[in-house]
Order: C-alpha cells, then sequence, then structure tokens
C-alpha cells in the first residue's frame, strides 16, 4: 500500500503526496548545506589581513540577510566599503536605514578583526559625502575609507564573532531575563550617541508583545511588504546553495511542496490561507516566547548615526553571545511605509516616551529586539563567498 504524506500548502488546503522518491529526498535533515554556512568556519589559512579581516567582517548581522557590502581593495593598505545598490529593501526599509545598520555592524566586525591581527583602522565615514536621503537617489559613493594602520588592540568580543548568531526560534518561556544580564547587555551602549534600553519586566512584556504581533500583521498584509520577503525566501539546498542569501528554508514540508510545484511565491498569502497562518504562527510563537526586549535610539536619524547603531546593535548581541542569551530583532514597527505609522509612532512612545521623529534631528529608535533564551538550536545563516564582495 503507498504511504500517503500529507501536508499543508503556502497556498492553502491539504493534499496528499504519493510521490515516494520526492519525499525520500526531501526529508533527508534540515541542516542547510556545508558550503552555504562555511563562513562560520572563520577565514582558515588566508593570511591577507585585509581579507583576513573581511572574513569575519561578512558575517554580520543585516536586514533579509541581503549582505549588501561591496570591499574595493584596489588602493593598497585601505579597504573602501561601498553599498551593493542591487541588495536594498525599498518597500520595507525604503530610506535604507536598515541597510546602512548592517553596514554599522560590517564595520565593527572589522575593526574588530583588524584589532586581533595588531592592526588599529581608521575609520572614516563618507569620504565623498553623505548617501542622499532617498534610497533612489543613492550612488557609487563610498560608505567608508577604512585605513590599516599599526597598533590594534585585541577586543574581548572577537571571540563572540562565529559563535553569533540570530535566533529566529522561540525563547524558552521558563527563563526569564535576569536585571543583572539585561544590564550586562546594555552596559556596551556607547552613550549618548547611541542609547539603549530594556525591559525583562513581565509587567511591561505584554504590550510590547502585542506591538510586534500587530506590526509583523501588518508587513504580512501589505502585498508589496510580505513580497519583499516571499521573493528574497530560499527554498531547499540547491536554492540555499545558489544565493548563499535571503531567508533559507529548508525544513522537509517546504521542500517536498516546492518540489512539486505547490510552494506558490508569485502572490501574497492571503490571510487565511495556510501560508498567511503558517507565517503568522511563526511570530505568534516569537513574540509570545519574548521574555524582555532591548532597544536602541539615536539623538537623530542621520546616515552616520544608522551607522552607529548597527556598530553597538553587532556589539550588543556580541556581548549576548558571550551571555548565552538570545536577541532577535523584531523591526516590523520601526519601519517607514506608511501602512506602518501608526505601530511606528506606539513604539517610540512607549520606548522612548516621545512622538516619533518628524524629522533627521529627532530621536529615532534604530532597533527593537526580543530577548531570551533559545528553547531549539539556533542555526548559521548562509553567506556569500568573500570573493563575491571584493572589487580587487
Ligand atoms: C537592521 C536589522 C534588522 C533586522 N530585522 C529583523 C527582523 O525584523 N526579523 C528577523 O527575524 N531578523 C531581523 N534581523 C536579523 C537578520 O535577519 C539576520 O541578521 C540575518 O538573517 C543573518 O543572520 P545572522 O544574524 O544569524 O547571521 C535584522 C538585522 C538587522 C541588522
Amino acid at each position: 500500500m503507498k504511504r500517503r504524506n500529507f501536508m499543508r500548502l503556502a497556498g492553502g488546503g491539504v493534499v496528499a503526496a504519493a510521490t515516494a522518491g520526492i519525499a525520500v529526498g526531501c526529508a533527508a535533515g534540515s541542516g542547510l548545506p556545508a558550503q552555504a554556512v562555511e563562513a562560520w568556519d572563520g577565514p582558515g589559512q588566508e593570511a591577507e589581513p585585509r581579507r583576513r579581516a573581511l572574513a569575519y567582517a561578512l558575517t554580520a548581522p543585516n536586514p533579509h540577510n541581503l549582505q549588501p557590502w561591496i570591499a574595493d581593495l584596489r588602493e593598497p593598505g585601505v579597504i573602501t566599503l561601498l553599498c551593493d545598490r542591487e541588495r536594498l529593501l525599498p518597500e520595507t526599509d525604503p530610506f535604507g536605514r536598515q541597510i546602512l545598520i548592517g553596514h554599522g555592524a560590517f564595520l565593527e566586525l572589522l575593526v574588530i578583526a583588524l584589532a586581533q591581527q595588531g592592526l588599529r583602522a581608521d575609520v572614516a565615514l563618507w569620504p565623498q559625502g553623505e548617501l542622499p536621503p532617498q534610497l533612489q537617489d543613492w550612488d557609487r559613493r563610498p560608505v567608508a575609507r577604512v585605513r590599516l594602520l599599526p597598533g590594534g588592540v585585541a577586543d574581548p568580543l572577537f571571540g563572540q564573532i562565529l559563535r553569533r548568531h540570530t535566533p529566529k526560534v522561540d525563547f524558552d518561556t521558563t527563563r526569564t531575563v535576569a536585571a543583572a544580564t539585561l544590564q550586562a547587555l546594555l552596559a556596551g551602549v556607547p552613550a549618548p550617541r547611541v542609547q539603549g534600553g530594556g525591559t525583562g519586566d513581565a509587567q511591561a512584556l505584554p504590550a510590547l508583545r502585542t506591538l510586534c504581533r500587530a506590526s509583523a500583521q501588518v508587513e504580512l498584509l501589505t502585498p508589496r511588504t510580505v513580497m519583499e520577503s516571499v521573493r528574497l525566501t530560499r527554498v531547499g539546498p540547491r536554492e540555499i546553495l545558489q544565493h548563499r542569501d535571503g531567508i533559507a528554508v529548508n525544513g522537509a514540508m517546504p521542500r517536498i511542496a516546492n518540489a512539486l510545484g505547490l510552494f506558490d511565491r508569485s502572490a501574497p498569502p492571503a490571510q487565511g490561507s495556510a501560508g498567511y497562518e503558517h507565517m503568522m504562527q511563526r511570530f505568534d510563537g516569537h513574540c509570545a516566547s519574548a521574555m524582555g526586549f532591548a532597544w536602541l535610539a539615536t539623538p537623530g536619524n542621520s546616515h552616520s548615526q544608522q551607522i552607529e547603531a548597527g556598530r553597538a546593535y553587532v556589539r550588543m548581541q556580541l556581548k549576548a553571545s558571550e551571555l548565552g542569551l538570545g536577541v532577535h530583532p523584531m523591526s516590523q514597527a520601526l519601519q517607514e511605509f506608511p501602512e506602518m505609522a501608526a505601530h511606528y509612532e506606539e513604539a517610540h512612545r512607549r520606548l522612548l516616551g516621545r512622538p516619533a521623529p518628524r524629522g533627521p534631528g529627532d530621536a529615532t529608535l534604530q532597533m527593537f529586539c526580543r530577548l531570551g533564551y533559545p528553547a531549539a538550536p539556533v542555526e548559521a545563516a548562509p553567506r556569500r563567498p568573500l570573493q563575491a564582495l571584493l572589487l580587487s
């Protein structure tokens, strides 16, 4: 008798897959292909200092794992960092704010990894002037020019770089986040340039969980913003290896559905469809198991301040890794597309006690993250090979 595998599909309904070959082929574990995650083994024998440091920097956290970095090595002793304009998120990040936070994280890891080799990094942001405010006007001007000088001092967080991962899993709801842990997490935030805040207070959590859930729902129900995620979803080993970026999905069920041509990525998942329910359930689990929250804000919202927030953010995540704590951004409420405006306003009022910024000189939330102790193993996310980022 044929074994029938029942599964829920992205577009809705339940089907029976009697295609045993596909089911067997797809069920073989959900670990990502080794080559896609080889960055987490470090630079190995690479001896050239800039390439060695860049091999660490490219593990930086960044929105949707787009890895929008180009490193120009054509000038000796210098790394010039540029933004890859093919790798932007115009719908959910219409001003490139989150993309530049990712650049800040990249720069910070670069500086730490150079220091580990005894090199001091002289970082000049925007050597040819800031990128313009509007994303469509962004051009080839560099984000930073990093000059290598002697005299770097090793950073105690270096050892966490290859251990750092973003925990996109539910947290253990039996474990609270102690005040001392929160304090240790936020102690390194470089106030007043970046201001850190946080809570593990059970009284404060429900409203913040609700804010995360409600804002996630807006992103999912706005067709053009959800499609930005859907288009960056890489299903199964072949797609994951081909792109080595985006949102890796490697569970058996989506792989089977995809192999059968039933994982519909051409249209937004309608409310009530199995695809929508699946995405919302994931958010529900993440929001409901948030055992604390941490956030970062800057006194204004210039591109340099966004970079500064990114540098502080990755240090916070490295510290979290040292503490065994999970820090997972829940960025929806901070996204600047019109449908999100009410949640953007609420986030600023709740976390900063002031209205949302009206201009680049107003205090701005840059990162909003859930905290907790992962209830399941946290996977490394793919990275493109170093060579793919280099201009040399
Ligand atoms: C500015 C910024 C915003 C982010 N927002 C989210 C988010 O809303 N939801 C999420 O699951 N991850 C978010 N992330 C985490 C990225 O998805 C993650 O860094 C990326 O997939 C690479 O994974 P890794 O950090 O484990 O290396 C964000 C990261 C950055 C830097």
